[in-house]
């Protein structure tokens, strides 16, 4: 896990290059009505408005799509059924964190595909207990619960929640049982999740939804301390970034309340990173940059590249309130969508940390860095160590391009094998 960075701004901020040139080719992009007219949008073929056409007669309308059939997708780029070119920068909503159709993750796939699809839970495989260890490694958890879906790792939280409180208590006595959530939070679609999303137009209709939520103000300290309550808060959902509520990053100062909150009171502090974590803040784990630890944290969208799985990782604490039967998904960690996301978590085991900003890098592994440094010289890449002789240093000139960063990424994949090599 990264240490805490003293040196970050308050508030998060992310992307601030990515912002500033977003900035200014948006302003460059001002153009009168008489060209908007002729960039408007392109016409739909006829295959397209089959498709169409064919969604609005047979599917539940419940999604708001774009008038656009998504046909084929190759790295960032997708391709309509018009065979038009697309650069995607949604990515399946935070998901395809890999691009579409990663060669890598291809061949897993198929590999996998032509050997095992599923089991069950009511026997062990290894790519499920393999992908549960590489998570706990690099995570502060020790246990992990696979489910399908972003909203059923929300789900697994609140009763792996509901069952601590329930555990930690007296015969006789009440458990804790309530939640906080906070205002343009998002966690989720069923019945649990959607009584800790704050949206209205998501919960009303369905209600009555779980009960027991009281939504604040996202990041008003004050109202966090006062409301959350010794024997009655079982645990705050809150998202470290939150994503579909508008992309609002928590203080540090916020997360820190909760936290101390939460440990005076006996409630569990659940961070949601089903769309900020994994990579895409910069760190393995959104909350990483803040230095703040959660008791249990939830996974999805981009954890195998794409296909369907959904993580809530926990400490030993909390797991252990959990019995045989307690949860259960018939297809929740199979065989074929563990390897992928093994794959897609990337191949090495032996690198334990990424750390740094910007183009001071460090990558910390678990055997010596000697092996890996001599390979990468020998293809005309030069890296030095550091610490204890376990970690790439990476500290390029700051001139350096996009390209050569993308070469000296390929040089120093197709080396780390080295690091196996040398540790048989
Ligand atoms: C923060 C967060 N939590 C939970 C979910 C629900 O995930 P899923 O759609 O996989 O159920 C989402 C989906 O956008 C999300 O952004």
């Amino acid at each position: 896990m990264a240490t805490l960075n003293s040196s970050l701004p308050n508030s998060i901020s992310p992307s601030a290059d990515l912002r500033r040139r977003f900035k200014r080719k948006i302003s460059s992009c001002l153009v009168s009505e008489k060209s908007q007219e002729k960039t408007s949008s392109p016409s739909i073929s006829w295959k397209a408005k089959e498709i169409i056409e064919m969604e609005a007669k047979y599917l539940v309308g419940t999604y708001a799509r774009a008038p656009v059939a998504i046909e084929r997708g190759n790295g960032c780029r997708v391709y309509d059924a018009d065979g038009r070119e697309y650069l995607d920068m949604a990515a399946g909503i935070a998901v395809n964190s890999l691009g579409h159709c990663d060669p890598d993750l291809v061949k897993v796939l198929v590999e996998q595909g032509s050997n095992l699809w599923h089991v069950s839970n009511a026997y062990y495989s290894l790519p499920q207990v393999e992908l549960a260890k590489r998570l706990v490694e690099c995570s502060f958890s020790d246990r992990v619960f696979f489910t399908n879906s972003g909203t059923e790792a929300n789900e697994a939280a609140i009763k792996f929640a509901r069952k601590f409180q329930r555990h930690l208590i007296a015969g006789g006595e009440e458990p804790a049982t309530e939640f906080i959530s906070f205002s343009n939070s998002f966690h989720g679609r069923t019945i649990g999740s959607v009584a800790l999303t704050s949206k209205e137009h998501y919960r009303i209709p369905f209600e009555p939804v779980m009960p027991g939520v009281t939504f604040l103000e996202y990041g008003d300290i004050e109202a966090a301390m006062k409301t959350i309550v010794s024997g009655k808060t079982a645990a705050v959902f809150v998202e470290p970034i939150q994503g579909e509520g508008g992309i609002y990053s928590a203080t540090k100062d916020f997360l820190q309340a909760l936290r101390t909150a939460c440990d005076d009171n006996g409630a569990l502090l659940i961070f949601d990173e089903v769309q900020c974590g994994l990579g895409r803040t910069g760190h393995l784990w959104a909350h990483e940059a803040y230095g703040i630890i959660p008791d249990i944290m939830t996974l999805a969208k981009p954890l195998a590249g794409g296909l369907p799985i959904g993580a809530c990782l926990t400490t030993e604490r909390v797991a252990e309130a959990m019995n045989l039967g307690d949860h259960g998904s018939t297809f929740a960690g199979s065989p074929l969508v563990c390897k992928v996301a093994l794959k897609a978590l990337g191949d090495n085991p032996h690198v334990k940390e990424v750390r740094g900003l910007g183009l001071i890098v460090g990558i910390e592994l678990d055997v010596s860095a000697t092996p890996l440094v001599n390979a990468c010289r020998q293809s005309g890449l030069l890296v030095l160590t550091a610490g204890k002789g376990n970690v790439i240093r990476l500290v390029p000139p700051l001139i350096i391009s996009e390209e050569e960063l993308e070469y000296a990424a390929e040089v120093f994949k197709k080396c780390m094998p080295a690091l196996d090599a040398a540790s048989v």
